[in-house]
């Protein structure tokens, strides 16, 4: 397969190759991110061609109140090295935790993207504080709702990663002191595309990066998720419903039955009420909580930390 435009040895394919990522690797690759989207092999190839453009997407990367594990879970990520082709593939314009200059230099950075003609991509980690104007979280002497007030009604696309850009997350939990929320919420209702998940699967990340360049922003459903990930429960695909349907359920993590991999409902696991694609996309194509032997808690669920627990005990 050859790869098309923007990969001569001179451009991206030797820039990934610099970084790891050999052409087997990131064909593969292409075709899994292929897959997530829920679009045949046919498709490899153009995601291809949208990861490896010649203009590569300005993207503003905001750090809201929050914990930087999705920041983490992509930079994390083992083979095919989706952090590389995440750095590669987007100009980054502005990342608090990643980008070499501070304080100043950081602000012009911002304000450079923001302003540029060319237009930008905001992606969004972490809830906004909104009690008291917002002075619960600050970035340079502005609040956090300040800042998403300020940039996302100028973006293209705003992507947020994780439950708490999404919903507000654990910062939202009861008694949400800071009163906490999703950027959409504290917006007035502004669409953003949600990629919930503590942390969210990289794939839904790159997945919906590529579906931007390439067809423009997904269908969302009521909660801003796309329906090419989120479109499922992840009881509906999880390999212990055979058990589940036989009322075969494990009674402690102990248990012969935990052993023999039966059902984890009865422990509390919420997969029926959780929609993801946990099951189908593994994280880093290894595993994922309910076949390592936990509970699904529910984490890509709108305020999931009051609604799903107790984490431990069904419903
Ligand atoms: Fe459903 Fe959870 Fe049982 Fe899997 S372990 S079948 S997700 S209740
Ligand atoms: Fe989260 Fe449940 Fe998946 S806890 S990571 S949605 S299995």
């Amino acid at each position: 397969m050859r790869f098309s435009v923007g990969l001569g040895k001179d451009g991206a394919e030797k820039r990934l190759e610099q970084n790891g990522v050999s052409r087997r690797d990131f064909m593969k690759f292409c075709a899994t991110t292929a897959a997530v989207m829920g679009m045949g092999p046919a498709f490899a190839p153009q995601v291809a061609e949208a990861l490896t453009q010649k203009r590569r997407p300005s993207v503003v990367y905001l750090h809201l109140a929050e914990c930087t594990g999705c920041s983490e879970a992509v930079l994390r990520t083992v083979s095919p090295y989706i952090d590389a082709l995440i750095l590669d593939t987007i100009s980054l314009d502005y990342h608090e935790t990643l980008m070499a200059a501070a304080g100043h230099a950081a602000e012009e950075a911002l304000h450079e993207a923001v302003n540029s003609p060319e237009g930008f991509v905001c992606v969004v980690e972490g809830g906004v504080p909104t009690a008291d104007h917002g002075v619960y979280g600050k970035v340079a002497g502005k609040s956090m709702l300040e800042i998403v007030e300020e940039i996302v009604p100028k973006a293209a696309a705003t992507i947020c990663i994780g439950t708490c850009a999404s919903y507000g997350g654990v910062q939202a939990a009861a008694p949400n002191p800071t009163k906490a929320m999703g950027v959409s919420k504290a917006l007035g209702g502004v669409t953003t595309v949600n990629l919930p998940g503590c942390p969210p699967n990289p794939y839904n990340f790159v997945g919906a990066v590529v579906h931007y360049l390439t067809k423009g922003v997904p269908e969302l459903d009521s909660g801003g998720r796309p329906y090419i990930f989120y479109g499922e429960s992840v009881h509906d695909n999880c390999p212990r419903l055979k058990h589940f349907n036989r009322d075969e359920y494990a009674t402690s993590f102990t248990s012969e039955e935990a052993r023999k991999g039966y059902c984890l409902y009865e422990l509390g696991c919420k997969g029926p009420d959780t929609y993801n694609n946990c099951p189908k996309v593994k994280f880093n194509q290894t595993n994922w909580p309910v076949e390592a032997g936990h509970p699904c808690i529910g984490c890509s669920e709108p305020n999931f930390w009051d609604e799903m627990s107790p984490f431990y005990k069904p419903w």
